[in-house]
């Protein structure tokens, strides 16, 4: 039985103080996300995430939203596992489709960064999804087959149980155009198939997430799909009165 799992992405907002009246605000969301056995987190900025660790209730998972693969070196304005590790992070979120746009990465460099991670005995949520002109063209699964092959590729049956998967259109990003929940079932069901051929009964345990326009009023709907076991959620993530809704509407 796979666990569900609510992870906010605050993208580039919030100031540390912001953040910090955040994770005070939250705590009561968390209890009530462990008291439904519904794992949940946030990824803050890199500059947030200290504050966040040290106002939040222990319960909450704080990710980054990005990671370098080396350890350390000439790579200017880049922050490394290590880093993330000695402040108390052990998740990063690993080819949102907006580093894929604005910084140029691809799935082979998601690839190292989550093998990476991996080696340091952190969670990779590894982001995948396709563009309009890709769903219009009725290529969606090809695409995303690609991101996936090549985003797991090298890793065993035990390391691939460990990524969580973010299934995430790109059309449906911070549009307010959501994918309907068989359209986003369609797709993480394919997902799980891919994962499937790669790895056996271990696909089983993967954790895949929608994300794209999620929001209070349409994340129950998700949860009744099988191969949707959470959300990674932008806007609506943002304020701790929405992101009660949408542990509230999850468990429904
Ligand atoms: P929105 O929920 O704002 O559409 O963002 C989705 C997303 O990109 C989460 O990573």
């Amino acid at each position: 039985m796979r666990k569900k799992l609510l992870l906010g992405n605050w993208k580039m907002n919030k100031t540390p103080e912001e953040a910090k009246a955040f994770a005070l605000a939250s705590k009561d969301v968390v209890d009530f996300a462990l008291a439904h056995n519904v794992d949940i987190g946030v990824a803050p900025t890199f500059v947030c995430l200290a504050t966040v660790l040290e106002n939040r209730h222990p319960g909450l998972i704080v990710s980054a939203q990005n990671v370098n693969e080396h350890d350390h070196g000439a790579y200017t304005g880049e922050i490394s596992i290590p880093m993330l590790k000695a402040v108390g992070v052990d998740w990063a979120i690993i080819g949102h489709s907006e580093r894929r746009e604005y910084n140029g990465e691809t799935s082979e460099k998601c690839n190292e960064k989550i093998k990476a991670l991996l080696a340091a005995n952190m969670t990779p949520v590894y982001c995948c999804g396709e563009s309009l002109e890709t769903y219009e063209k009725g290529e969606t699964n090809a695409f995303v087959k690609k991101q996936i092959e090549a985003g797991f590729a090298g890793l065993n049956a035990e390391e691939a149980k460990k990524v969580v998967v973010a299934y995430e259109p790109i059309w449906a990003i911070g549009t307010g155009k959501s994918a309907t929940k068989e359209t986003a079932e369609a797709t993480v069901g394919f997902v799980r198939a891919t994962l499937r051929e790669m790895f056996g009964e271990a696909a089983e345990e993967i954790r895949i997430l929608y994300g794209g326009s999620v929001k209070p009023n349409n994340i129950a709907e998700y949860m009744e799909e099988p191969d949707i076991d959470g959300a990674l959620v932008g806007g609506a993530s943002l304020e701790p009165d929405s992101f009660r809704a949408l542990i509230e509407n999850l468990v429904k």
